[in-house]
């Protein structure tokens, strides 16, 4: 990995200046007190309820409750511009691949699990958070201690698990004898769809921090075995049947990395994408199917998908415009930025407003979201979640390919 440039790195130290924004409380309401006519709109959830374990590909609240000055750009224009119009909480310009299965399936998304305003549980529980890691301890690096390109949090894979497992026990516990309004019936968990989307923070702090590229892949058989640990434990602990694993998208065609770390020409695929970070990437995707073979194997009655979110990614970078996309180059600029090739800079990021040489330079979104394959640095735009959620429930991008799909199931794609 040759293509490191560590004045990058270095200059990391210095970004904090002023890319934070004061934060300005929302005044936005959130939309999502409709409760009652939920199950006459969607009349065939597929699962009871969803239960989400990850980091921000995923996490619709959980960091931002947390840390709301770190996150507070999350709350803000231009995040959520495609959906739900306003700032939702999410890396991203619209629904998150969670939000597209909750939606496909119970029909309404699941509440993060430290929101405490306005809290829906009734249909599971997100409890993924962004910038957590599978591996505990990648979170100290000090390069990131104070940094807003990546803002991370401590809350791992298996610090998730210790919260579902306090969830479910709560649930318990407070149900004996009565029925409790708005939080999911703990009969159901077991029949619930158990998303785990993780992995993709522990390799962008690995490589941001300098790793050299031999150490990172050292890691990928930890990592993966942090995912199938928390899939088995699910299954054997909590009788859990119906999981899906997701794979991760390809670190080399970021914004980010692409202008993180500028190659020399080979080091760049047909597409345009950093081939080294790829395949970092595709050796953690191999393995993550291994293993979710070997958990099927093990485990006959225990219903273990695999999905492809990579597939997505190269789909749409093989036909960008069947898929109504930008072609290359500006399919891989980040919607969401403040300049630069890829619309990427490391110092002023999507939503952040900082003055500098005179002028104030602001992150902000393009015109059209859905024409690009992420909508910031590191974010998939909301238009790729769509088309993964898809593919994973028309078994296009799901191994195996009716995972998804228990009987009487029949997501709405209308309603995508
Ligand atoms: C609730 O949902 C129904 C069905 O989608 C809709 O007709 C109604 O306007 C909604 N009510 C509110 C208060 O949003
Ligand atoms: C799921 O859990 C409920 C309540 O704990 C139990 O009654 C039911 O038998 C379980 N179902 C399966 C398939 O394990
Ligand atoms: C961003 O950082 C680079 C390198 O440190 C610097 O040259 C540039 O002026 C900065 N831009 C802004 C808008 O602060
Ligand atoms: C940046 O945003 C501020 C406040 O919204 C605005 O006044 C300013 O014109 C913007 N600057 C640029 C270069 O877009
Ligand atoms: C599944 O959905 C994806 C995304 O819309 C599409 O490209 C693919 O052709 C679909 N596959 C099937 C079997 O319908």
């Amino acid at each position: 990995m040759g293509a490191f440039r560590r004045t990058w790195l270095i200059a990391f130290l210095f970004i904090r200046l002023s890319t934070e924004l004061v934060p300005v409380v929302s005044a936005h309401t959130r939309k999502l007190d409709n409760s009652s006519s939920l199950f006459s709109v969607y009349p065939t959830p597929c699962f009871p309820g969803t239960f989400i374990f990850g980091d921000s590909l995923v996490d619709n609240g959980n960091a931002m409750a947390v840390y709301p000055d770190r996150f507070a750009r999350l709350e803000q224009d231009p995040f959520g511009v495609s959906w739900p119009g306003h700032g939702a909480d999410r890396f991203c310009d619209g629904k998150l691949i969670g939000d597209y299965l909750s939606w496909g399936t119970g029909g309404f998304p699941m509440s993060a699990y430290l929101r405490s305003v306005q809290t829906l549980l009734f249909l599971g529980v997100n409890l993924a958070a962004s910038g957590s890691t599978v591996l505990p301890g990648l979170t100290l690096n000090p390069i990131f201690q104070d940094d807003e390109v990546f803002p991370h949090t401590p809350f791992t894979l298996d610090q998730q698990l210790q919260w579902y497992k306090h969830f479910m026990f709560r649930d318990s516990e407070l149900s004996k004898g009565r029925s409790m309004q708005n939080v999911i019936p703990v009969g159901s968990f077991n029949s619930s769809l158990h998303l785990i989307i993780a992995g993709y923070t522990d390799y962008i702090l690995q490589f941001l921090s300098g790793w050299p590229e031999a150490l990172v892949l050292a890691s990928v058989t930890g990592i993966v075995n942090g995912i199938s640990d928390t899939a088995e434990m699910l299954h054997t602990t909590h009788k859990v049947k119906d999981i899906v694993v997701v794979n991760l998208p390809p670190l080399g065609c970021t914004p980010a990395f692409l202008t993180i770390f500028p190659g020399d020409p080979d080091d760049y695929d047909d597409y345009g994408c950093l081939t080294s970070f790829n395949a970092a990437i595709e050796l953690h995707n191999e393995e993550l199917f291994r293993a979710v073979l070997t958990l099927r194997a093990k485990y006959p009655d225990l219903s273990l998908s695999y999905g492809n979110f990579y597939r997505t990614f190269q789909d749409i970078l093989k036909h960008p415009s069947k898929f109504g996309f930008h072609s290359t180059p500006k399919l891989l600029k980040a919607c969401c930025g403040a300049g630069g090739k890829y619309n990427f800079e490391p110092n002023v990021t999507c939503g952040a407003s900082v003055f500098a040489n005179g002028k104030l330079h602001n992150g902000t979104a393009c015109k059209e979201p859905t024409k690009h394959l992420f909508w910031d640095g590191f974010h998939p735009s909301g238009a790729v979640n769509r088309i993964a959620a898809i593919s994973f429930l028309n078994g296009t991008a799901l191994y195996p390919s009716d995972g998804l799909r228990p009987p009487n199931c029949k997501p709405d794609f209308s309603q995508f």
